[in-house]
């Protein structure tokens, strides 16, 4: 029913990854055959999206398994603790990069070779990605039992197959409401200063005949207040065990505007996304990304040397402006004072 297109495969032995930068306009897959590559084309924005950064990570690691059976390195324990060490780097704040990783580690403490530790890499890599497509169509079944039919929502970022293993959070409820036959219209952020809202989210949804609107980020308020929006859908990088989540630079100040106008707020990821370990969003370490980004987003070359930037990535929404966070799991759902009433931790427990 559902398109079941993923920006990473893998195949002859190789990781191949779309360049999301190049997108809409050139569809390029690049192939890695390297854990350097791949820690770089996660830096590099190649690849992004919080669960599809972990999935790469886990490829990277079989990589980094496959390049050690091939070499006659004495020390590839050593050798391999780096490659984890160096993809732990490639960026901070979502924390699927570090769950993955974790599990790949867990899964390679019983190989005896590195050939051996190839094997297990590579089914495992290939299972967090499975895994990750099916929790995708679950949050999807969850997420859109919410809406109203006839619904009208507003996205932010991009948080759909591209971002993922495939079909997508916020934007795979917003698919499977499409499916359904549920939902009259998306409106979507461009999401400055990398427009993961106009250049990845529009190419996903036209693909697919979804009706939608692009909008400059700040249309937003105007947009609340003069059209009927049900419900404000965005994905996560990092939920924190109170529920604070951390999510692309901008959602903080919709989260703001839906309570400020009676629009409701949804926060759509997977378990994978909710760090346990930390009590609230203010221990999230937000990602700073190099100033010429802003700079090229305005069309411009090279920034005067004595221009200030300031580049956040992410913000953290606090608990008590979402109103459900929805996981493969379930439905938690605010009582209204920002809290989630064990619902959270009850996915955690046994
Ligand atoms: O900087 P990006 O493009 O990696 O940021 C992505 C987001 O903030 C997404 O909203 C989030 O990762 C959820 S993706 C399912």
């Amino acid at each position: 029913m559902y398109s079941d297109f993923s920006p990473i495969r893998w195949k002859n032995n190789c990781l191949e990854l779309l360049d999301q930068r190049l997108l809409p306009d050139k569809e390029v897959w690049w192939t890695h055959e390297f854990p350097e590559a791949t820690a770089r084309a996660i830096s590099d924005m190649m690849v992004r999206g919080a669960p599809a950064i972990g999935i790469t990570a886990a490829y990277g690691v079989a990589l980094a398994c496959m390049q050690l059976a091939k070499s006659t390195n004495a020390d590839w324990r050593g050798k391999l603790n780096k490659d984890l060490e160096l993809l732990a780097q490639s960026r901070p704040t979502a924390v699927n990069l570090f769950w993955a990783l974790e599990r790949m580690q867990t899964v390679l403490k019983s190989a005896a070779s590195p050939s051996r530790a190839f094997t297990l890499a590579l089914n495992e890599a290939k299972a967090i990605h499975q895994e990750d497509y099916r929790m995708n169509l679950a949050i999807g079944e969850f997420g859109s039992s919410l809406l109203p039919k006839e619904a009208n929502v507003l996205t932010h970022c991009n948080t759909g197959a591209l971002a993922t293993g495939g079909h997508g959070t916020a934007l795979g409820v917003i698919r499977t409401a499409w499916g359904k036959g549920n939902l009259k219209h998306v409106y979507a952020n461009e999401t400055r200063p990398w427009l993961q809202g106009s250049r990845l989210t529009i190419w996903e949804l036209l693909r697919e005949n979804i009706p939608c609107t692009l909008q400059a980020d700040s249309a937003a308020a105007l947009l609340m207040k003069t059209k009927k929006i049900d419900w404000v859908i965005v994905g996560a990088d990092r939920i924190a065990a109170n529920g604070d989540t951390a999510n692309k630079i901008g959602t903080y100040s919709l989260a703001l505007l839906a309570k400020a106008h009676g629009v409701k707020f949804m926060v759509a990821a997977p378990t994978t996304t909710i760090d346990m370990a930390l009590g609230s969003g203010n221990l999230i370490t937000i990602e700073e990304r190099e100033t010429g980004e802003l700079w090229r987003a305005a069309s411009q070359a090279d920034a005067p040397e004595k221009l200030n930037f300031h580049n956040p990535v992410f913000d953290v929404t606090p608990a008590n402006l979402i109103d459900a966070i929805v996981t493969e799991k379930g439905i938690a759902k605010s009582n209204g004072n920002g809290e989630f009433n064990n619902a959270i931790s009850v996915w955690f427990s046994a």
